[in-house]
């Protein structure tokens, strides 16, 4: 009998194989980074095919590290970054361009056409619960069917294929040319702009308008349901069971299946997800309405969300623009080193500003600066930079939801820095707590596959699996919590009006 589930989640800056066990516990871990490509400013891409390459190591990897056989594996789930588009020839399986990345902003002048036409940002909120932005996969294919020599005759002639990378993955893991399968889950599909969020298909006039042939579109199907195998392949036999992106696959691995249960998530970005159930909610706040998941024939669930662009991706910058640190992991003791931002605040607008601004006008801001400032507080103000992004994120739901939330469940690499989790708790007065396995986007992701076979049978099951690790109280005062949150506020302003 397989004992295990494999995950594979296709992130921004690295991919990684991990299995889980029956409890939800890792067994073993595989990874690599592939490469960032910023070709101009603003423009961010990453290879097709290194994280091809990178998929099959890291599974290998996975396997060999705990002695398993794919044979142990009953199921394989697939989660990834979202929105990063692929347009590949489906006869070769050669990408025409690099992937263009979710915080890539070189969309802005399709985006601003597209607006042009009536509605502004709002064209197509009421269909696909997003506003037009950079962010989305839609404006990034029509991108690369524009500009990529040839690429638009291809394309109509039915030569094409585009997808997130959920799609890139599946298709090259199930034989790539050779039969591929091209499907996406809903909740990918729900970040490009061109699904109608009620009847979980392509929105033929969108895609119309937005000049992209409805053959390149992968098949749009639920997050837990056999999409098919790898037969030959690096997976043999096993078949893949799940796609969640990663969002969606965290909250699901939080195990956020009530309505009004919320996660956020330390990436690269930050991503926080609420679950509205069955019911689809507007935002009237500058939140994302999207698919949260839909296992198999069941109804989809819905959520809001509150996307941040940068905050991991903004201690990277320190480390490697700037040298400040050796390592991500050094920041604390950095930020530590003195007692208070000195005065200075980052608005890390490096791609504009997603949740609830939509600015993609902004650009990044420090400010505050005087002379007593020195690298310590320059630390600290870019770690209080997350925790600012997400109480306004946080202010957006409980607007939205008319329903404060009560604790927030934290996952993803930065909910290892203690400091910030301290001052986040302090910033959003609620306590803020940490799960024993942080891994919950990969954990999605292993069970909407494993739901999919019967080796888990239910929510129930996953629900018993979620233990709590550690919680951080509130323990600030009220007045200095807002008078700091005030000056924050002051300083995005001064991000906004960079781009003529
Ligand atoms: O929407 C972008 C998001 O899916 C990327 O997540 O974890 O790779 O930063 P992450």
């Amino acid at each position: 009998m397989p004992q295990y589930v494999l995950a594979i989640d296709q992130g921004t800056t690295s991919t990684r194989a991990i299995v889980f066990d029956h409890a939800g516990a890792i067994v073993s871990v595989g990874q690599k980074e592939h490469e960032q490509i910023f070709p101009r400013a603003g423009w961010v891409e990453h290879n097709p095919n290194e994280i091809t390459a990178n998929t099959r190591y890291v599974i290998g990897q996975a396997l060999a590290k705990a002695d398993l056989n794919i044979g142990d594996l009953a199921a394989v789930g697939i989660t990834n970054q979202r929105e990063t588009a692929v347009v590949w020839d489906r006869h070769t399986g050669e990408p025409v361009c690099n992937a263009i990345v979710w915080q890539d902003t070189r969309t802005q002048a399709i985006v601003d056409q597209l607006g042009a036409l009536g509605g502004g940002a709002e064209r197509y909120k009421a269909k696909v619960g997003l506003p037009l932005a950079t962010y989305f996969s839609g404006p990034k294919v029509r991108w690369i069917l524009d500009n990529v020599e040839g690429a638009r005759a291809k394309a109509e002639n039915g030569d094409l294929l585009f997808g997130n990378t959920d799609t890139w993955t599946l298709w090259n893991l199930t034989g790539g040319p050779n039969g591929g399968v091209h499907v996406t889950d809903v909740t990918n599909a729900s970040r490009t702009m061109l699904m109608d969020l009620d009847t979980l298909s392509w929105d033929a006039d969108i895609a119309a308008e937005m000049g992209i042939p409805l053959s390149m579109l992968p098949e749009i199907r639920s997050s837990s349901e056999n999409y098919g195998s790898g037969a030959g392949g690096v997976l043999g036999g096993v078949p893949i069971t799940g796609i969640l992106g990663d969002q969606q696959a965290a909250t699901f691995g939080q195990a956020c299946f009530d309505v009004g249960t919320a996660k956020n998530t330390y990436g690269t970005g930050n991503f926080m997800l609420l679950n509205t159930g069955t019911e689809k909610v507007a935002s009237e706040n500058g939140l994302l309405t999207t698919v949260c998941y839909k296992i198999g024939s069941q109804d989809a669930v819905y959520a809001l969300e509150g996307s941040i662009a940068v905050t991991g991706s903004l201690v990277q910058w320190l480390r490697d623009n700037l040298g400040i640190i050796g390592s991500a992991a050094e920041i604390e003791g950095l930020a530590r080193s003195v007692e208070d931002n000195g005065g200075a605040y980052f608005v890390p607008a490096f791609s504009g500003l997603f949740a609830p601004y939509w600015r993609s006008d902004a650009r990044g801001a420090l400010v505050g600066l005087t002379r007593f400032v020195n690298k310590g507080h320059l630390a600290r103000a870019v770690l209080e930079a997350t925790a600012f992004q997400t109480r306004e994120v946080l202010d957006a739901m409980n607007a939205d939801s008319g329903v404060a939330l009560t604790e927030l469940k934290v996952d993803g690499g930065m909910v290892q820095n203690e400091l910030l989790m301290e001052f986040q708790a302090d910033l959003l007065n609620v306590p803020v707590v940490r799960p024993k396995v942080a891994e919950t986007t990969a954990l999605g992701a292993a069970y909407a596959a494993g739901l999919a076979v019967g080796y888990w049978k239910g929510e129930d099951d996953l629900r018993a699996n979620w233990a709590e690790d550690k919680r951080w109280e509130p323990k600030s005062d009220a007045t200095e919590r807002e008078r700091i949150y005030r000056n924050w506020k002051k300083a995005v302003t001064k991000s906004f009006d960079w781009v003529d």
